[in-house]
């Protein structure tokens, strides 16, 4: 299989073929992605919930991160990988943004990143695409903004919402963005933006006229602890948690048992040896 890069990404857009996305957060995860052909993997800062156990995505740090991204790198050698630039890393002015943005590329080893928000980010997202990194816009529901949106809430439901989201797509793609993720929006409105855009659209929660999706990979696998809230728009392919568990009890009891180990996963000494051995 070929390295996915921009011109891939393009021409995918172009032929208007889905590009396929999924979340990674270490390397067994990032390996799993690219041996299932996804296009590009992204290392969401949602990895702070899923792999850190934080309870949202406001307090995870450059650092974490960057470590995150490294793993991921490691495992994911076809896609094309893109990092969040996680909240504080960014706002402050296009200059920290930037550098922060290096940071990703250098150490983290990923080919772009992603920035949660809206027109406001303009003049930022156009210092880091002058500096040679791809940015993948953010909109609709931005997750590192729920203290200020109410928590976690579907984005462009009236008329007023989705002109919001529109007149922030167009100034991002004016500012250099090659890629949006849209998330949490209807469909209808999702479609009509993505339209009315040059720049490919990956929906999350954002039905199927965008040009791509991309779900958390821990929720789409189903590898999560029962009772962890899960939104809506997540389609449970697989149950990783179910057999994991299944299997951790089944070794927990051959345990108590002394079932586990039987000869078969055991190391044989020859006769002789082990009688000088017992004298
Ligand atoms: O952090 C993340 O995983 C994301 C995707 C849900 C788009 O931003
Ligand atoms: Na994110």
């Amino acid at each position: 299989r070929k390295k996915v890069t921009m011109t891939t990404l393009r021409n995918l857009y172009k032929k208007g073929e889905p590009i396929a996305m999924i979340t990674a957060h270490d390397f067994p995860s990032a390996r799993a992605a690219d041996e299932s052909g996804m296009d590009m993997v992204l290392v969401g800062d949602s990895l702070g919930m899923v792999a850190m156990g934080l309870e949202n995505t406001t307090e995870i740090v450059m650092e974490e991160m960057l470590l995150h991204c490294r793993s991921v790198a490691r495992g994911a050698k076809h896609a094309f990988l893109v990092g969040d630039l996680p909240m504080g890393s960014y706002e402050i002015s296009p200059e920290q943004a930037v550098g922060s943005a290096l940071r990703f590329i250098k150490e983290g080893r990923v080919h772009g990143v992603k920035i949660e928000g809206g027109e406001e980010l303009a003049p930022t997202i156009k210092r880091i695409t002058q500096a040679g990194i791809p940015v993948v816009g953010h909109i609709g529901l931005t997750p590192q903004r729920q203290n200020a949106l109410g928590g976690f809430r579907v984005q462009g439901k009236t008329c007023v919402g989705a002109m919001k989201i529109l007149q922030d797509a167009l100034a991002l793609q004016e500012a250099g963005v090659f890629m949006f993720v849209f998330e949490a929006m209807p469909p209808e409105v999702a479609a009509l933006i993505t339209s009315k855009l040059k720049v490919p659209t990956i929906g999350i929660g954002a039905g199927n006229g965008c040009s791509g999706q991309v779900l958390v990979q821990v929720d789409m696998t189903g590898n999560f602890q029962p009772g962890r809230f899960i939104p809506k728009f997540v389609k449970k392919y697989a149950d990783v948690w179910g057999e994991a568990t299944r299997g951790m009890i089944q070794y927990r009891e051959e345990v108590k048992s002394r079932e586990f180990p039987s000869p078969e996963y055991t190391y044989p000494i020859s006769k002789e040896e082990l009688a000088k051995f017992e004298k």
